[in-house]
């Protein structure tokens, strides 16, 4: 990590900004009100100081580049061990999602091997990631448990999450999956108890700030997602769903209704919930790479911008439904799946997923006092959906220091300010 002096981002040709630095969250029907214009930011301490020309400052030159906040991932389910390429395999053969569940594959399998894993090993792999999200611009990480499916094991998840925050480089938040995959011995029901049972010990002794629920056929119904946003409400934390994944359950009013502040996955969401999604405080958040690696059904996110969502993109990394971890290739998907334009996938990966984990107070944008989480991009923002599969990331600022130069892209940066080397990204965070 370089050490942390003034630095003055200068010469972009692009810089994004918010129409007001005040903002919280954007509906994406505003989107075009981004200003995407050519200047200079600037970084003092922690923070984002100004946007003039300054010489004072020590200068990395941003000609050709496009400087834009730290991209922030607001659904992923690390730490999880392994990895499930076989059932990739199957799945290219025509098996589905469910028919391989059935068969002890999905979420089933990766509890088994996150109970076979020491600590050590699903840290490790879980940092591994992390420092690559970081090289592909992930400023901010939100963790999940989930591949417990037991009491114990799913305390395990929260505190491993918990550790692995103090031993990576981003900002982290973690929610409780705590309804992922109903438990062997239990029903949907039996187990919601036990959920309720267990959460004083889950929000006295670990970090978690958020429940989560999968409402699909093979896991939790309507009734349970109103069950975890009562508890939610209880205990003074946000609801997070997954629904309308596989299939359509009729869950957006329910999860609203529930006073869900995002509803995850959307893909098979009738199209007559959207004017209620659309008008709620309540973030879409849309997720194209378990769509495409998991041949599902596209979620309407164009017509949920046209209407006024929060929409939010994000990885959902995990080893089953979607095993990529770059939130630019997730731009460029989107680009493609649901036609946003550049300015709606930047608000989308930045403010909006931020406003998600109640961060966007301090992150998700270059504004005067926010952290300065800051991204130079190595070309116009116009590149980043269009070059598909290229890691648009020339330089990661993280509040207030350098932690990632690429290599070719070390002209732009003083050498005494250059992080070492790019295992600096596996480090833990400054204190
Ligand atoms: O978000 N939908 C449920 N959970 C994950 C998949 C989990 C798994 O297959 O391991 C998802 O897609
Ligand atoms: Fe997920």
């Amino acid at each position: 990590m370089s050490p942390n002096v003034p630095l003055a981002l200068a010469g972009a040709a692009e810089v994004l900004r918010l129409p007001d630095d005040a903002l919280l969250y954007l509906r994406q029907d505003r989107a075009a009100e981004l200003s995407l214009e050519p200047g200079s930011v600037l970084v003092a301490g922690q923070e984002i100081v100004g946007f003039e020309h300054d010489t004072s400052y020590a200068q990395i030159d941003c000609r050709g580049a496009a400087v834009v906040p730290g991209f922030v991932d607001c659904h992923t389910h690390l730490p999880f061990a392994g990895w499930r390429a076989n059932e990739y395999a199957q799945k290219l053969a025509g098996v589905s999602y469910a028919e391989i569940a059935r068969n002890g594959g999905g979420i089933r399998s990766s509890s088994a091997a996150f109970a076979a894993a020491s600590d050590e090993d699903v840290l490790a792999q879980a940092r591994v990631s992390a420092a690559e999200m970081l090289r592909h611009g992930t400023t901010k990480v939100e963790f999940k448990s989930g591949y417990g499916l037991s009491v114990e094991a799913e305390l395990r998840a929260l505190a491993l999450a918990d550790t692995l925050g103090e031993r990576v480089i981003q900002d982290t938040a973690v929610t409780a999956l705590l309804a992922h995959a109903v438990p062997d011995g239990y029903s949907a029901d039996s187990w919601m108890d036990q959920v309720e049972t267990m959460l004083p010990s889950v929000m006295n002794e670990t970090d978690a700030g958020g429940l989560d629920i999968f409402v699909e056929s093979l896991a939790f119904d309507n009734d349970h997602l109103t069950r975890m946003g009562a508890l939610a409400a209880k205990y003074k934390v946000p609801l997070r769903a997954h629904v309308e994944q596989l299939a359509t359950h009729g869950s957006v009013p329910v999860g609203i209704s529930a006073g869900a502040r995002s509803l995850d996955h959307l893909s098979c969401m009738p199209l007559s919930d959207i004017p209620a999604l659309a008008a709620a405080e309540c973030a879409a958040v849309l997720l194209p790479g378990a769509e495409f690696m998991n041949a599902e059904q596209t979620a309407p996110g164009r017509a949920l911008a046209d209407a006024g969502a929060i929409c939010v993109l994000a990885t959902d990394f995990n080893p089953g439904t979607s095993p990529i971890l770059s939130l630019p290739l997730i731009a460029g998907l989107a680009a493609r799946l649901y036609g946003f334009s550049v300015k709606e996938l930047l608000l989308a990966l930045t403010l909006n997923p931020a406003w998600v984990l109640q961060s966007s107070d301090h992150l998700g944008a270059l504004a005067l006092g926010r952290q300065a989480d800051v991204l130079v991009l190595d070309g116009p923002t116009a590149q980043l959906p269009y070059r598909l599969g290229h890691n648009p990331v020339a330089l990661v600022v993280k509040a207030g220091r350098i932690v990632w130069v690429r290599e070719d892209q070390a002209w732009r940066v003083p050498k005494y300010l250059q992080p070492l080397d790019g295992h600096e990204v596996t480090t833990e965070k400054a204190r």
